[in-house]
């Protein structure tokens, strides 16, 4: 066979294997391979698509990590329509719409189901023989924008279908969002680093779909839960609930409970059961969808222009809660970006108590025309972050007091900066104590350098003492100082300072990271060190050099060469230098093939359980940096399960199965620690 041959029965092989891995790691949670693995199978399939490119397949597992990115959006019709739904608000209107049904079809009782309507954005995903043809946004409902390059990116989204899935033409409908935990965590990543936050998940669903880079969209929380067809033939089915099934069984994300009733109360019963635990499902909802379950009664009852006549959408009450505002304060970013934050009369909303809420930035304030003593509406966008909605104009006295941002910084009073480009002002001065504080907190953290002992109460404490002004500072700090501080054991001292030390010896990109330049998030600065292999490259850089790397625009490569531009980066930067802190890359080059591995615990399965001295993270890395595997649950396949203090059931599972157990200790000797 020749060697072209070869690579594309290889290239197939790896392609259903990673496929494999990716169903088990986000369907059934039961990764079989480490993280690790699963990066060297795709680098080698990468490596030889790129060597034979005529094998490269569009729905390649390659692509879900972001392809090339497009031009522009290509439009394409829909097959079928895409309708939406009427609403309904109140229990009396949906009784109603199910009185219609009574009478169209004649009969008291009418069996449907009921689901969450998912708060995201609307797509068709169109297969053709087994393999995703193309995605596309609702758009008018007869033309969408086609967002296959970004759909890959949802691991959920099955690339090929079965055996069991239709062969024809297979218009799946479904809605795109973004898990509110997901949600939470991207808007703080991008409000530490710098960039503006997202309103809501479906303003963040939308904003990540409409993206040209699927690199970008890679890195969003994006998720996916279908809920009907398009155009489909060949296929009978005669309920909604066995679409559901086969839909299910073509490896397709349909809702994971979907609520029967058989008549109007049970109906009733499950939409109110639906809104009183809508808090709990991982992303937002605005409401519950009540469909016909009988396909033969669908047909039956037909559409309008706009919409079904089988199907109805009622709408929750979104949670909101009045409050006043009492005053607003500046919080200052470890960036030295002011952002105005609104104390609030304490209310209660969606699950827990509100008092404060940010208002981002005196363009919002504006916009929303907030003023202290204002009567205002609070929600939870995406069920967490508290977000002031509207003012109650009709509530004002006259007495409410306008608000602006301040020409000077609250903590250290120098005058404040507008910077192009950005709807923040900053505090300009390098030795701001608050922003000091907030970028060794950042420095510190566990994303960053991960340094023991500085938590921030001890930040607090170095930069109130006046020990630490700046980070340069921290690897200078003498014992017998510290000790001096209140409340201060030699213990804690000890502790302090050996963690310092230990940072010197993390990755460059962390370092990079820490360091805390504007929009530079944790992702830009390992693409960064990748790239530039040391900092001193990456200082010396262009605007046009840096926009070269993956995922860095011209807003972060302008803002990279501020950083360095600014004298008193590089004075701090000379002086870390100086200190030991890491420059260079000490990972292997990435285009220089894979990285070394110790072999220890090749080809055992592990599972962690309970309390032990550092999180189960650290040391699910360090056995999967010996060869191992992680997986969640105890099994036969178990080899070993690293038990920590309060162990549980898993204990009790692995001693019935007879699976090994080791303590901390036991795994440091095993990998030779
Ligand atoms: S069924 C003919 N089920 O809500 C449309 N739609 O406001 C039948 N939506 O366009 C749609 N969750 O994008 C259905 N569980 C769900 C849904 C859902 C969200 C969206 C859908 C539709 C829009 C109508």
């Amino acid at each position: 066979m020749g060697d072209r041959q070869l690579a594309k029965q290889e290239i197939e092989r790896l392609s259903l294997e990673l496929e494999r891995h990716n169903r088990l790691y986000y369907e059934e949670a039961q990764p079989e391979i480490s993280d690790r693995e699963f990066d060297d199978q795709l680098r080698k399939l990468r490596d030889l698509e790129i060597r034979f490119p005529e094998f490269a397949s569009p729905n390649s597992p390659t692509q879900r990590v972001g392809g090339a990115p497009l031009e522009g959006f290509t439009q394409v019709e829909h097959p079928v329509r895409m309708m939406s739904l009427d609403n309904t608000y109140s229990e009396q209107e949906l009784i109603d719409f199910y009185k219609r049904l009574q009478k169209q079809l004649d009969t008291e009782d009418i069996p449907v189901v009921i689901e969450p309507k998912i708060d995201g954005v609307a797509v068709s995903i169109v297969y053709e023989n087994r393999a995703l043809k193309y995605a596309a946004t609702r758009g008018d409902g007869q033309t969408g924008d086609i967002i296959t390059h970004n759909m890959r990116t949802i691991r959920r989204l099955p690339l090929t279908l079965p055996e069991a899935a239709p062969a024809s033409l297979f218009e799946v409908r479904g809605e795109v969002f973004m898990p509110n935990a997901g949600f939470a965590k991207l808007n703080e990543e991008r409000e530490d680093i710098g960039d503006p936050p997202f309103a809501n998940p479906r303003n963040a669903t939308a904003g990540s779909l409409k993206q040209l880079d699927p690199k970008i969209t890679a890195k969003r929380p994006l998720d996916l839960i279908v809920h009907g067809f398009g155009k489909l033939e060949g296929f009978a089915f005669e309920s909604q609930n066995e679409l559901y099934d086969l839909l299910r069984n073509c490896g397709l994300p349909a809702a994971p409970k979907i609520w029967n009733a058989t008549n109007l109360e049970e109906t009733l019963a499950a939409v109110r059961e639906i809104d009183h635990h809508r808090h709990e499902l991982p992303y937002e909802t605005d409401g519950a969808v009540i469909k016909v379950n009988s396909i033969a009664s669908q047909r039956q009852l037909g559409v309008t222009s706009k919409a079904p006549r089988w199907a109805i959408a009622f709408k929750f009450e979104a949670e909101q809660a009045e409050s006043q505002v009492h005053s607003i304060d500046i919080q200052v970013g470890r960036t030295g970006a002011l952002t105005p934050v609104a104390n609030l009369e304490p209310v209660f909303v969606s699950g827990s108590t509100v008092s404060r809420a940010t208002l981002h930035n005196q363009e919002e304030i504006e916009r929303k025309d907030i003023r202290v003593g204002d009567f205002v509406m609070i929600e939870k966008a995406g069920e967490i972050i508290p977000a002031v909605v509207r003012v109650l104009t009709e509530k004002r006295t006259g007495n409410e007091v306008p608000f602006v941002m301040p020409d000077n910084c609250p903590a250290c009073d120098t005058a404040v900066t507008h910077q192009a480009g950005e709807v923040k002002v900053f505090c300009p001065n390098p030795v701001c104590p608050e922003k000091v504080r907030r970028q060794l907190r950042h420095y510190a953290s566990r994303g960053a350098m991960d340094i023991e002992g500085l938590g921030s109460v001890m930040v607090d404490q170095l930069v109130d003492s006046g020990l630490a002004r700046d980070i340069p500072d921290l690897y200078r700090l003498q014992f017998d100082d510290v000790l001096k501080l209140e409340r201060m054991g030699q213990k804690s001292v000890e502790k302090l300072l050996t963690g310092i030390d230990a940072s010197k010896s993390r990755p460059a990109w962390r370092f990079l990271f820490g360091i805390g330049i504007l929009h530079v998030g944790s992702t830009s600065a390992q693409s960064l060190m990748a790239h530039f292999r040391s900092i001193e490259a990456l200082a010396n850089a262009t605007v046009e050099e840096l926009e070269e790397v993956d995922d860095v625009g011209t807003i972060v490569a302008r803002a990279i060469c501020n950083f360095f531009d600014a004298p008193v980066n590089q004075n701090r930067m000379a002086q870390l230098r100086e200190l030991g802190l890491p420059f260079e890359s000490q990972l292997p080059d990435p285009s220089e093939g894979g990285a070394e591995t110790s072999t220890a615990l090749a080809d055992t399965t592990w599972v962690i359980t309970g309390t032990l001295s550092e999180p189960r993270d650290v040391f699910a890395d360090r056995i999967r940096a010996a060869g191992g595997k992680v997986t969640g649950s105890v099994s036969a396949k178990t080899s070993y399960l690293l038990a920590g203090e309060k162990a549980g059931s898993k204990l009790a599972k692995a001693e019935k199965l007879g699976v090994k157990v080791v303590s901390e200790e036991e795994l440091g000797t095993m990998i030779g620690d």
